[in-house]
């Protein structure tokens, strides 16, 4: 097992009517804004919920950041924040406003140059943000509990994450009712999120570290187990809730530890998603299988402990139970209601070119937990793909 420090300042307020908790934690003397999405949380009662907790704050509003969230707007909520010396943020949606949020948290403080800085060149914030605390209110990225942020450029499709201490949340509300509202899609695009978050940090190669492996298994298997009723059973507290801990367990950072990592998938993933808005689950499913065929030789005895812990397959032929592992992490994704297909997306061959361009200018290569991911390789992946 590698060195590693762990350290996670996120408190966590699970389960029914924990909204209640906001009161405890934001004093009354902070002016708030609350951050939120396309207006999902007005329909489903979460707004209501969190403006009630909040009755005796002074309260501002700033909504519209979308999925996958635009620099542009919220460099918008950034003018906000300094024109009206807010001084505590409160996100509340899924992913994309908690990680809009966290941009907006460190760039408000940040006067001296442009905030793109801050994701483009990794600057260091050294400490200067405005807090923030979160309503999870979708199952996937682990935003609610880590110090990672995803961003994209919206003038030059450039989807980008950048990592910082600094954007840890204070604390999450995790409140599986809040989930309920959720179409059936945006649960599936969880599910696939969390579990690829898992396979990045397990199928790589083996450092003697059992505890990590076990960890990644039992949400792997668990994500396999209760993702599929999330789908059918729409109000049923305790899949929600064993869901919900999934996705914060699966990239909270404590599964990491000491282990190598590989995260390939995402960043071919978010070059899919910057050029054709498809949903960031969605291009997981999509390039996770061809990436797992591509590098077997190189994960091969993962890859084997993966068939056999949480597929349960027998076979004394290790490149059958290798494809047969990878056939049924396949047929999960199709049957949590995702096609894995390029042409599914009508995305062609000839479009693959521009798609390699685009990461190698962005000097994503190599990639891979062994850095032997070449353009070369992510090009056949991605051709594997269509
Ligand atoms: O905008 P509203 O109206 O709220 O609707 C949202 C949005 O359209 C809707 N939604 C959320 N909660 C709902 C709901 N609809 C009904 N009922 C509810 N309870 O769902 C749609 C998608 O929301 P979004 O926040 O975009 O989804 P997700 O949580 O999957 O976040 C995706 C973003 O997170 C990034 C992705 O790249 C993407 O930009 N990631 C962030 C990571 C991190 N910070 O660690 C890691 C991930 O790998 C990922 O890259
Ligand atoms: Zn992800």
């Amino acid at each position: 097992m590698y060195n590693f420090t762990y350290w996670n300042p996120t408190r966590l307020h699970f389960g029914k009517d924990q909204v209640a908790k906001l009161t405890e934690e934001i004093p009354l003397k902070k002016k708030v804004l609350v951050l939120y999405g396309g207006g999902s949380i007005k329909s489903n009662g979460v707004y209501k919920a969190v403006m009630n907790e909040l009755k005796n704050h002074t309260v501002f509003e700033f909504s519209g950041i979308e999925p996958n969230p635009h620099y542009e707007t919220l460099m918008k909520a950034v003018q906000m924040v300094r024109e009206n010396k807010i001084d505590f943020l409160l996100a509340v949606g899924g992913g994309s406003v908690i990680d809009g949020t966290k941009f907006v948290s460190v760039a408000s403080p940040f006067t001296q140059d442009d905030p793109w800085k801050i994701v483009s060149e990794r600057i260091d914030t050294k400490g200067h943000k405005v807090p923030f605390g979160c309503v999870l209110t979708l199952p996937a990225t682990g935003s609610e509990m880590n110090k990672a942020s995803v961003v994209t450029l919206a003038s030059k499709k450039e989807k980008r994450g950048f990592i910082h201490n600094d954007l840890f949340p204070q604390f999450s509300i995790l409140d599986p009712t809040m989930t309920y509202s959720l179409p059936k899609e945006q649960i599936s695009n969880g599910i696939a999120d969390a579990f690829v978050h898992v396979i990045e940090q397990y199928l790589t190669y083996p450092v003697d570290s059992p505890l990590q492996d076990r960890f990644a298994e039992a949400i792997l298997t668990t994500l396999i187990e209760e993702g599929p009723k999330a789908l059918v059973l729409r109000e049923d507290y305790n899949v929600r809730a064993n869901l919900m801990w999934c996705a914060t367990m699966a990239l909270q950072g404590l599964i990491g530890c000491g282990v190598p990592q590989d995260w390939s998938t995402h960043m071919i993933g978010h070059e899919l998603t910057a050029e054709y808005g498809l949903a960031h689950g969605t291009t997981l499913a999509i390039v996770l299988p061809s990436t797992l065929r591509e590098m077997k030789n190189s994960k091969k005895d993962k890859l084997v402990q993966y068939a056999e812990r949480v597929w349960k397959i027998k076979n004394n032929n290790t490149d059958a139970l290798i494809e047969e592992a990878i056939m049924k992490t396949q047929s999960f994704f199709e049957a949590i209601g995702i096609r894995t297909k390029l042409r599914d997306y009508k995305i062609e061959a000839h479009e693959i070119d521009r798609l390699m361009s685009r990461l190698g200018e962005k000097n994503m290569f190599p990639l891979g937990e062994r850095q032997n991911m070449d353009q070369a390789t992510c090009q056949r992946i991605l051709t594997a793909s269509l």
